[in-house]
């Protein structure tokens, strides 16, 4: 590598300025770096160079206005610039599932490396965040030697990303672990220079190869779901023998070799990552010829799925039987709070499921009614918590913002034509709406409407269960993940 760029702050490129790479160009900048960020999106660029992100994390904006004032970030729309300034390339594109299969869809990916790689005119370092099937990195190592001028002087490194949504500063600033997938000392001691700051905090670094650094993400999320997805099948259980599943959470949760995170039970897991990863990872398994050894990964995710008929059977419920003509406010559209990422969103695929089957649902979600009304222009969208909520006849809560817990049941009596409350994150106090004189239904919680027929399956491999639909009408809790996608 050369020698005069090894002193000083690193140049280093971000290509993607999505959610992570937005988040992660900003907190090297951060941690001293000169950034230069790339996307093909000019309309992001210019927002992101004007100092105003294009999508809700906290804490991002004023650290994005920080550096830009700094002098030590800058975006751009060109890879000629991008080549010319990095000695260190971040690839940190989507990687979403595929149109028509549950694989990853690597265009985003294949199409930044080959626009990258032929400007390539001297040495560096490419290193990959993006999720990947494991495999990718030897490919790509291999194109950018063929494509790029500067030849093997190219290297490449895997470096997996393991931010939340939300908490995506923190998570670059302070994360758990670094994973470096390296075939050099050269490309470690890089990534070593990088993230000096960090290392020297205590993190840990894992030094491996390729296939393993590519494996831990995929790897840690399909664990992180299959924990969800457990406690979630203990609601179903719980739901048939009348017992609490927050109650059995907690106590599993007591147990160290457990814990309680990844544990809370409710309407399942959504967001751009999850549900697209843990599909391509059981693909890529079979590929490699060890399918099985991943089978349960789509029992994961028919128990995740089938979350979302259970919690549109507690509305019907609670909605006094029946959805037609019934009025219904939906309290959330993002995945998961602090975030306005829609894509794969329980509180959304319930929302349009609700609407489908002859319900007027009007949402509410503080940060991300826009971005839900562009992928269901059919729902009716709200500006507030009481403007939603007039006249209706069920209330359901599918997003966990502090702001819904927070809500007064009693000042809200009077707005809903019937006090009825469907609280599918277990995040508001039950005894406090009970007290107020609502109707409260909670999964897996006693009193809960008993299990509708079809949502318990009886044969072990069959497919998400799908709530009941009017004649004629057809889709419900599909596994596409292209709701939302960007
Ligand atoms: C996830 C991983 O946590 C992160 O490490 C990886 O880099 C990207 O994917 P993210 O998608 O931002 O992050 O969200 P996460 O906080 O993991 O939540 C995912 C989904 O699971 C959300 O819909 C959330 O509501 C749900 N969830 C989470 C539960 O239903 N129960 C839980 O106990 C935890």
């Amino acid at each position: 590598m050369n020698k005069q760029r090894e002193t000083g702050a690193q140049s280093i490129t971000v290509i993607g300025s999505g959610y992570l790479g937005a988040t992660h160009a900003v907190c090297m900048a951060e941690l001293g770096c000169r950034v230069l960020a790339v996307d093909v999106d000019e309309t992001k660029i210019s927002r992101l160079a004007a100092g105003d992100a294009p999508f809700f994390e906290p804490g991002l904006e004023p650290l994005l206005r920080k550096n830009l004032e700094a002098g030590r970030l800058h975006f751009t729309t060109s890879y000629d610039e991008v080549a010319e300034f990095g000695d260190v390339h971040f690839l940190c594109v989507n990687t979403p599932q595929q149109d028509n299969s549950d694989a990853a869809d690597l265009s985003y990916l294949d199409a930044a490396v080959a626009a990258l790689a032929p400007r390539l005119r001297r040495d560096c370092l490419v290193v990959g965040k993006s999720t990947v099937p494991v495999g990718t990195a030897v490919a790509l190592a291999k194109m950018l030697v063929r494509l790029a001028p500067a030849g093997a002087r190219v290297q490449l490194a895997w470096n997996p990303e393991f931010l939340r949504e939300g908490y995506g500063v923190e998570d670059t600033l302070r994360p758990d672990r670094l994973v470096f997938g390296v075939t050099s000392l050269e490309a470690e001691a890089r990534l070593r220079r990088v993230f000096a700051p960090i290392i020297e905090a205590g993190t840990p670094v894992v030094i491996t190869d390729y296939a393993t650094a590519e494996l831990v993400k995929v790897a840690a999320n399909s664990f992180l779901a299959t924990k969800i997805s457990f406690i979630n099948a203990m609601a179903e259980v719980c739901e048939a023998a009348g017992a609490d599943v927050l109650t059995l959470a907690a106590a599993l949760g007591q147990d160290p070799r457990i814990g309680p995170r990844f544990l809370q039970p409710g309407v399942g897991f959504g967001g751009g990552c999850l549900p697209k990863d843990i599909r391509a990872f059981a693909i890529r398994a079979d590929e490699l010829g060890v399918g099985p050894a991943l089978s349960f990964l789509q029992e994961i995710d028919a128990i995740n799925l089938r979350r979302r008929g259970r919690i549109v059977d507690l509305v019907r419920a609670a909605a006094g039987g029946t959805l037609e003509q019934c009025s219904i406010a939906m309290l959330g559209a993002a995945f998961k709070p602090n975030s306005d990422d829609v894509r794969d969103s329980p509180a959304l695929a319930v929302a349009a499921t609700l609407h489908q089957l002859g319900a007027a649902v009007t949402v509410y979600d503080p940060v991300a009614n826009d971005n839900a009304r562009r992928v269901h222009p059919q729902l009716k969208y709200a500006d507030s918590v009481s403007a939603a909520m007039a006249d209706v006849g069920a209330v359901v809560v599918l997003t966990e913002w502090d702001q819904f817990a927070e809500l007064d049941p009693v000042a809200l009596a009077n707005l809903v034509r019937r006090r009825a409350v469907v609280d599918g994150r277990h995040c508001l106090d039950g005894d406090r709406w009970r007290d107020a004189g609502w109707e409260y239904h909670a999964p897996g919680r006693p009193g809960s409407v008993p299990m509708a027929p079809a949502a318990v399956p009886t044969q072990r491999t069959q497919r998400p269960a799908l709530p009941p639909l009017a004649p004629g009408r057809t889709g419900a809790f599909g596994r596409s993940s292209s709701d939302g996608r960007r």
